[in-house]
């Protein structure tokens, strides 16, 4: 039996979307069609890069400089890449990530100044890879913004920044769904849950072959 090819899944958009529901439901269904999976996430998803996320996610806002940040999600990625995602990949397997690069170019390269060439350069030198499909979970940030605060993880750094910062963050995610048409689907995230399933569902059966 030949090995089927690896792909590259990610999933996207503002606090509180509800990315890590629709990514375990994406890939429960993954291993129904029989396809070994990794769920993973950023920041994180190794060890390593956990250890970074704990830098990333605690304390006051101002923390970091947004280039200094940026080398953070940068050294946690490429971490994630090599000791995860690309091996998991050359096996075969189906890798779903909550968040990955999107994440940067619109948190460190859109919202937070003009960072976006340092973002963009670091990518390029540092990753070099992009997803085979990345899932755009779009919705109201006024009602993400409520459940995502009330979930106080301890972890609420970015969430912290209110209203205004996941407007911004909204229409990032928009423009770059758009500058990406062959990579991003964009799924109206302000329904229940099965039916953004659903979308996802269909999105993925059109793009993995
Ligand atoms: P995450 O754990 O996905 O939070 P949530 O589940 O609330 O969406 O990510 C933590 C925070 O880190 C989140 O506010 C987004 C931010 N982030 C960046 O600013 N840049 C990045 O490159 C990544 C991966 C995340």
């Amino acid at each position: 039996m030949t090995q089927p090819h690896g792909f590259f899944i990610t999933l996207e958009g503002i606090d509180g979307a509800g990315k890590s529901t629709q990514a375990r439901a994406l890939g429960a269904w993954a291993e129904s069609e029989g396809r070994e999976v990794v769920l993973t996430r950023e920041p994180g998803g190794s060890a390593g890069a956990e250890e970074i996320r704990r830098l990333l996610v605690e304390g006051a806002p101002d923390r970091w400089s947004g280039e200094t940040e940026t080398l953070l999600f940068t050294a946690a990625r490429r971490d994630h890449l090599e000791r995860v995602i690309t091996p998991a990949l050359a096996a075969g397997k189906v890798v779903i990530s909550d968040r990955f690069a999107d994440s940067t170019r619109v948190y460190q390269g859109a919202a937070r100044g003009e960072l976006r060439g340092f973002v963009d350069a670091l990518h390029s030198l540092a990753i070099g890879r992009e997803p085979d499909l990345t899932l755009i979970l779009d919705m109201d940030p006024e009602v993400a913004l409520a459940r995502g605060l009330a979930r106080a993880s301890g972890e609420d750094r970015f969430e912290e920044e209110g209203l205004a910062f996941q407007q911004k963050l909204r229409a990032g995610f928009l423009a770059l769904a758009e500058a990406n048409p062959a990579r991003c689907r964009l799924i109206d995230a302000g329904r229940p849950a099965e039916a953004i399933t659903a979308d996802v569902i269909t999105a993925v059966r059109e793009h993995m072959r």
